[in-house]
């Protein structure tokens, strides 16, 4: 048989097996997103019992642990702004001085592999010491504030409860505070019901659906790569083009982002993914409040993204930089944003 003839013979072969390998693919997609969306998320489960979630919740609230009594968790983390604070940088701790990052939003803190911006706390226990100490913050002496919840009779029997001891010490201050945390949800949004709706034939011709469907479908190919469903976000560490390279070293490289942690340039201006559940109430954006409204935000990624070493190559597409987003497209994906 000469090459002409084999080759006859292969060439239909191959191209259906290229068609159905793209059919594939596109089966995947399709699954894997009814999956994530419909889906309850797979968080682990807490094993913190309900005594600790709910002294958590009043240490949370409480700000007698601040060192002027006028400072709570709370105080920035505001459950009606998503427990965020409203401000690009918050100046709400107790010396009224602005702080370097922007207050985040509390969501599936379960799932992140790390805490702050840049992932320095490893654990959430470990994170609470840094705005209980922090002058900027709580300012507050952790053997004081031992000693005080020790000599609480409002507070000593609800330890007691909680951990089974009268011996007050610092790490049931932070393990109540992160198993209340742990247990903190976005509220609950259109997006919500329109997931749910979403693969319901008897339903989904209800106009909801169709409007933010939309937006869903920009938002799965540009955003979903790093606010990855269900969580609309991939804790991961990414450069979203905010900045030409970074310079600075000041504040001990507080503008290095991620590279502070690992000291690699690689990492340089990376920060975590913030997730997008609420997003409608937690505004100002980004790791220093830079942008007051989601249209800046989408101003951003079409026309602002900076080019700099550690630039994601999503946000670059043969050279041109950021994503290129039709006014309409722009339009439908606002909506999408302001659901969830
Ligand atoms: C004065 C405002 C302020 C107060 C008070 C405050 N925080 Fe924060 N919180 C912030 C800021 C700003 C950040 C981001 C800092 C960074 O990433 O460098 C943050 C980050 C966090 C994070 C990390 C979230 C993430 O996505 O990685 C957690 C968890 C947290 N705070 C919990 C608490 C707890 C618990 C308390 C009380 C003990 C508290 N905060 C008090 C402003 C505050
Ligand atoms: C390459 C990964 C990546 C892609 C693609 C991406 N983002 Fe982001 N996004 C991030 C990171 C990382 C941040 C935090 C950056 C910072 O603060 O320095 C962020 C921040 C945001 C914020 C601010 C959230 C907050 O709480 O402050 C919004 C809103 C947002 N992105 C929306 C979008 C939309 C809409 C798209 C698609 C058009 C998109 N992102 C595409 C990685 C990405």
């Amino acid at each position: 048989m000469n090459k002409n003839n084999s080759f006859r013979r292969y060439y239909p072969k191959f191209w259906g097996f290229v068609l159905s390998f793209c059919l594939f693919l596109g089966l995947f997609r399709a699954f894997y997103w009814q999956a994530s969306l419909t889906n309850n998320t797979k968080l682990t489960k807490s094993n913190d019992s309900l005594a600790q979630i709910f002294l958590g919740k009043e240490l949370f609230f409480d700000k007698k642990l601040s060192t002027n009594g006028k400072v709570a968790c709370a105080t920035c983390h505001q459950p009606d702004k998503a427990f965020a604070d409203g401000l690009p940088l918050s100046n709400l701790g107790v010396s009224g001085k602005k702080l370097l990052r922007h207050t985040p939003t509390l969501f599936y803190l379960e799932a992140m592999p790390a805490y702050f911006w840049d992932g320095g706390a490893k654990d959430l226990p470990s994170q609470a010491v840094a705005p209980l100490r922090h002058p900027d913050e709580m300012g507050k002496d952790l053997k004081l504030l031992v000693q005080e919840l020790q000599n609480s009779p409002h507070y000593l029997p609800l330890f007691k409860n909680a951990f089974g001891t009268d011996s007050l010490q610092t790490i049931h201050i932070l393990q109540a505070l992160a198993a209340y945390q742990q247990t903190i949800r976005p509220k609950k949004t259109v997006y919500d019901d329109w997931k749910m709706n979403l693969f319901n034939s008897q339903i989904n011709k209800k106009l909801e659906v169709d409007t933010l469907l939309a937006g869903f479908k920009v938002f799965a190919v540009h955003c979903e790569p790093c606010h990855r469903l269900p969580l609309f976000t991939d804790n991961n560490f990414h450069n979203n083009g905010l900045d030409a390279e970074i310079q600075s070293t000041a504040h001990e490289q507080v503008y290095w982002g991620r590279g502070r942690i690992t000291q690699k340039n690689t990492d340089k201006a990376k920060y975590k993914t913030p997730t997008l559940r609420n997003i409608a109430y937690s505004a100002p954006y980004m790791h220093d409040g830079r942008f007051g409204s989601l249209e800046e935000v989408l101003k951003h990624y079409t026309t602002g993204v900076q080019f700099s070493s550690t630039l994601d190559t999503l946000l670059v597409k043969n050279t041109q930089r950021g994503i290129v987003l039709s006014p309409k497209e722009q339009a439908d994906l606002l909506r999408f944003l302001r659901a969830l």
